[in-house]
């Protein structure tokens, strides 16, 4: 099988995770990593195994040894290096949210046809085990009238982090609210109505969101959250006619999931953890470009595309506005 070369943009927190899983699959290899600093590069290099090491994006995306780059950076330089990427001719896995609006993720899209490159956002959930179990399972609960989800944790970081900076794209929405956005979406379609409001910061990112989906020809609602202000159930439920199915937390990586029908004893899937779970969406990726696609399958560019238009929605409502709006 043909080997696919990767290099990382980015070497934080999640680019760490994602060099450990690549060394858990096969036909794989990280050849190149790229930092703002020489040091860090050259460390990350050393510790991972890398061939190359560079202190500017625009060395590795010319690298002629890398197939694909990976983008693990704060949201707002998501777009612009991944255009960099792509304008050199490289495949892209580009870390969630693609853009920090829809109008970044068109053009980035727009981009990867017109060189017939590869291009895919690293949601993770969508490739985790009990999140397919969640799907297989779906249709016996009849119809859906309500998902509630959750995902919430105490940010312990300074306020210069990413998460608390605006001008990196900081706040709850971008960087853990788009799991249950996700998760309603693939469940049950895009709302007819959206109705958000936030506890926004004097920084002026959002700390905390509560989103209500409303599906009034199915009468189903689905029921959001998102904080960075204190650790929560982090769980999500679905709800249907004939029972439903439970996410524990954290239900958007390596929770159980359980099945419970009315009447019936409860099923329960119990993932067997293995590595971060970043192995997964790695060797989807890596499975597209040997096959010559363009899009992965699970993941396609209308299903990020979609994400991106509610995402911008959610914060009109919230009155959420980033430079790049
Ligand atoms: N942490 C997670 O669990 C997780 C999970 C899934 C997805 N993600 C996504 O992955 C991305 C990165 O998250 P992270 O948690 O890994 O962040 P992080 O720890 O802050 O790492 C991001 C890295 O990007 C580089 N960088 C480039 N331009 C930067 C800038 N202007 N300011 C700060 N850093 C810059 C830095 O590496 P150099 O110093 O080497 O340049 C930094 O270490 C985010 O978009 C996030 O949504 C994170």
């Amino acid at each position: 099988m043909q080997t696919v070369r990767w290099g990382i943009m980015g070497l934080g927190k999640i680019a760490r995770r994602f060099a450990e899983d690549l060394s858990l699959t096969t036909d794989n290899q990280l050849v190149a990593v790229a930092s703002r600093t020489r040091e860090n590069a050259q460390q990350f290099a050393k510790q991972y195994g890398a061939k190359y090491w560079f202190d500017q994006f625009e060395a590795l995306a010319c690298c002629p040894e890398v197939d694909i780059v990976y983008i693990a950076t704060p949201h707002t330089d998501h777009y612009p290096l991944t255009l960099l990427a792509l304008q050199q001719g490289k495949h892209v896995l580009c870390e969630k949210p693609m853009g920090i609006n829809a109008k970044e993720v068109v053009a980035m899209q727009q981009l990867a046809a017109e060189k017939r490159l590869f291009l895919m956002e690293a949601l993770w959930t969508r490739y985790m085990p009990s999140y397919q179990v969640m799907l297989e399972w779906l249709p016996q609960i009849g119809i859906i009238k309500q998902l509630r989800a959750d995902f919430g944790f105490a940010a312990r970081v300074s306020q210069e982090h990413r998460l608390m900076n605006k001008a990196k794209g900081g706040g709850a929405l971008l960087d853990i609210g788009i799991y249950p956005v996700f998760l309603a979406l693939q469940v049950l379609g895009i709302p007819e109505n959206i109705s958000a409001t936030a506890t926004l910061l004097s920084s002026g990112i959002d700390a905390a969101c509560q989103i209500d989906f409303d599906y009034p020809q199915q009468g189903a609602k689905a029921l959001l959250t998102c904080t960075i202000l204190q650790d929560t159930a982090s769980e999500a439920v679905v709800i249907g006619e004939n029972g439903n199915i439970h996410m524990a937390k954290p239900w958007h990586s390596w929770g159980a999931v359980t099945l419970q029908l009315t009447g019936k004893p409860p099923l329960t899937f119990t993932p067997e953890k293995r590595g971060n779970g970043l192995w997964l969406e790695t060797n989807a990726a890596a499975q597209a470009i040997r096959t010559g696609k363009l899009e992965e399958p699970l993941m396609p560019h209308a299903v990020s595309l979609q994400i991106a238009h509610v995402l911008d929605a959610i914060r009109g409502q919230i009155g959420l506005r980033y430079s790049q709006d």
